[in-house]
Parts: C-alpha cells; structure tokens; sequence
C-alpha cells in the first residue's frame, strides 16, 4: 500500500531511532554531550545548559513517572512576551448539545490557502477540559505548508497523530520522526516542535489526551507478546538546529493559542536523557490477536495504547486499531455485531474498507457513535455476513480502520455539527434491515 503522494518538498531523509517503549532513553547528538554521572553539573559539556522537562507529577510512581533532562544552546526561558493569537477552528470546550444521534462526515476538504498545521487543526468533538487534566479533544488536520518559522507546544495534552494523507516530518526538541499513512506517532506534553509536511496537501487525525500519558496495555491472559510489541515503538535520536532568525513559538494552554517571539530555533537541544519523548509506530505490526472458535472478542483486543482512569480496568481513551487479519470463526455472525456501548466512539478510515460499512465512510471520514447510540453493520454487509461460507477463514485485507474511543461522551463541536460534510442521510444504512422473524423456523 503506497499512500505516499509526490512532491516538492524534502523527507527528512534516513533517520535513527530508539527502540522501545517508554525506555530510559539517552542520546546526543555530539560526542561527550550527557553529563556523565549526575543531571545538573555545574558546568555541561560544550556550555550547554541543562533543563528538566516533567511529564508527570514528581512523586508519580516509578513505573508511571515521565520525566527528561534537556542540554541545550540556551534554556526555554530565552523567549519573548505571550499575547494571545486566535484559534482558528481548533478548540477545547465542549459546550454544545450532543446529539444522541449517530453522525458520519466525509473527508474534510484540503485548504486552498496557505496553511500549516497548527492552522489546520479542525476539532470534530472530545469531553472533559485541558484545566482538570482529563478528557480529550479529538481533531482533523488539513493543511499544505511546512512550519519553518513557527514552532508549536501544547501545554494541555500529548498529541497522538494518525495520518491518513502525505507524511509528516515531525521535528522536535527530541529530534526528527517521519511519520506516513499507517503509522501514528506521539508527541508529549510540553514538547516543542514544528511539523514539516513533504508531501505537499496533508490530511489525518489527532487525538489531544489531556489526561494521563498514553501507556501499552497491559496483556492479561493474552501473556507477555501480543497486540503492539515495546520493541516497534521508535523514539529520535538527539539532533538540534543552531539557528538565529525571527521565529514564533505558539502555545496551547488551557484551550487558547498565544504567540511568543523567538529569535533562536527552540529545537536547540543537543543531549537527553529520559523517558518523556516522542515516538512512533508502524500500525502494520499490531500483532491482531483473535478468536479461533466462535464469536469475536469484545474490540479490546484491538486497543494499541490507552489513558487510564483511576477506576481499575477502565480507560479515559483507547486507540483502537481495526488491522488487517483473518477471521476463521465457525457458525459466527463476522461483522462487528449490532451494540449499543455506555463507552463513546469516534472512528477514522486511513485506508481502504472498514468491514461493518458497505459504503459511505471512506478514508479521510469519520464517523461518531455515542454512548448508548445503536449501530452496527450497514444492511449490505449484514446480508452479505449471513449468506458467507463461515467454513472458510476470511482475509480481512485491505484497510485499516481507527477508534478514539472514550468513557465520557464526546461532545461534537459546533462546527463539526454545522460542517457540510456531516451526512444527513447516515441512519438510512440501517433503514434495510428488515424483521427476518418466523416462529415456524426455529
Ligand atoms: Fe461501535
């Protein structure tokens, strides 16, 4: 699957990654460049300055504590004073009246001006608020310009990004990522950063977590391998940029955009060491486990990372990936059955055919199912699971479907309610599913 589209603009070329999960990770980009032995020596390598970026609270236990020390050109601090920006279409209240409707957009359309990511953020919806550290904001980005004099920092969440049209080249204070269709990558709380988009016109999702960091599941029966392996997350290397020019440095804190001037790149850090950095991962090495009786598992199985809540057992957020696989269950029903969930459920198509719809969400789309709201297989499909030959395994092959999926319900903002791309006529693929009951056929 090629999703990659031409263009003028550079990919960052042949880059190197960490391997692993959430590793104590250390890396510079210049030999000698760590301190060895302690975090804040009196005098770093090279005149460097030393800086603690905190993922988490402090006193966060050892296996749940973020935390990285930065050696960079010059501290954080050097920037100019915040004034607020506006916020273009990207949001953080989720204050309008949710429908307990079932809703499906089409992709949204790739802008004709001039615009960078940042600018092409779209909020579709999300639940609780960047102040309480809780909930989500969920977005679609649009956009068709490299950040090259304006870098990002979002003090309210990490963002999980999942493209779905042309690369991004993701330069942070880490180091650089590319990251294309298929693959998704994180960037943490508080990391600066400015997204390079050498495709030209570039489409996907993001997911902003203001809650907890996003973390591996854990594997409960399923054993010690499975779902997505520690081993194919990929972190950067450490790589800086020593360069002098007017910049903008944009913030995200609680729900607003301010802008600072800047008159050095803020991607000037030559060293780290931690464990709160970026990173990505290869959607096609989720490792699909399933059932190979009867019945499908509950769509758990499918979670690659998730935010969890302080109740045991339930998530703020689960990303959920819907991968290629095969399907052998015998006398089973294959689609995702008919439901009706207390969880919410925004889904995106990256590629190809999402099974339980004929047509009508195509890559680029979405589609929101809240608490409670029935759905399932379109009327299509249904007929097609019940006439299938379920002696044979199914190869469930080109596509590749997501879900945010969330405790709360998710609010859709206004805009996305209002969007020409919102489908009135998405109940009708229900509308053909007619009673098949007769009590002469037990
Ligand atoms: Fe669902």
């Amino acid at each position: 699957m090629n999703l990659v589209q031409g263009g003028s603009a550079q990919s960052l070329g042949d880059l190197k990654y960490q391997s692993g999960f959430g590793n104590e990770f250390a890396t510079e980009a210049l030999p000698g460049a760590l301190p060895a032995g302690r975090n804040s020596p009196q005098h770093c390598p090279y005149g460097l300055y030393a800086e603690l970026l905190s993922g988490t609270s402090f006193t966060a236990p050892r296996h749940a504590n973020r935390r990285t020390w930065l050696y960079r050109i010059r501290p954080s601090a050097a920037q100019g004073p915040m004034r607020r920006i506006g916020n273009g279409m990207l949001a953080s209240r989720f204050d309008a009246d949710a429908p307990p409707e079932r809703l499906r957009w089409d992709p949204m359309p790739l802008p004709a001006a001039p615009t960078d990511f940042v600018a092409g953020l779209i909020t579709m919806g999300g639940n609780g608020s960047p102040d309480a550290q809780s909930g989500c904001g969920i977005h679609v980005y649009a956009a068709n310009r490299s950040m090259t004099e304006r870098f990002f920092c979002n003090a309210d969440g990490e963002l999980l990004l999942v493209p779905q049209l042309g690369r991004l080249g993701l330069l942070t204070e880490m180091g650089r990522l590319e990251v294309m269709p298929l693959e998704i990558a994180v960037v943490p709380r508080g990391v600066r950063f400015r997204v390079e988009l050498p495709d030209g016109p570039s489409r996907g999702y993001a997911c902003e977590n203001f809650g907890s960091p996003l973390k591996l599941p854990d594997l409960g029966p399923i054993g010690s391998n499975g779902l997505a392996n520690p081993r194919d997350f990929e972190t950067p290397v450490a790589w800086y940029e020593d360069r002098s020019g007017e910049f903008e440095l944009v913030t995200k804190f609680q729900g607003q955009l301010w802008s600072a001037p800047i008159d050095r790149s803020p991607l000037d850090v030559v060293a780290w060491h931690g464990n709160h950095a970026p990173y990505k991962y290869d959607l096609r090495r989720f490792n699909v486990i399933g059932s190979t009786s009867f019945d499908h598992p509950d769509p758990s199985i499918y979670v690659v990372l998730h935010s969890p809540n302080y109740a045991p057992g339930v998530s703020d957020i689960d990303f959920v990936v819907f991968a290629p696989r095969w399907l052998v269950s015998e006398n089973t029903f294959r689609p995702p059955w008919f439901h009706r969930n207390i969880a919410s459920e925004f889904m995106g198509l990256i590629h190809g055919l999402y099974d339980a719809k004929a047509e009508g969400f195509v890559p680029g789309g979405a589609s929101l199912h809240n608490c409670m709201t029935p759905h399932g297989p379109d009327a299509a499909t249904f007929e097609k699971a019940i006439q299938a030959d379920t002696t044979q395994p199914q190869r469930i092959a080109d596509t590749m479907a997501f879900m945010f999926e969330t405790r709360l319900v998710i609010r859709p903002t206004r805009q996305a309610l209002e969007a020409p791309q919102l489908q009135k006529d998405y109940a009708d693929c229900w509308k053909g599913l007619k009673p098949r009951f007769d009590p002469q056929r037990p």
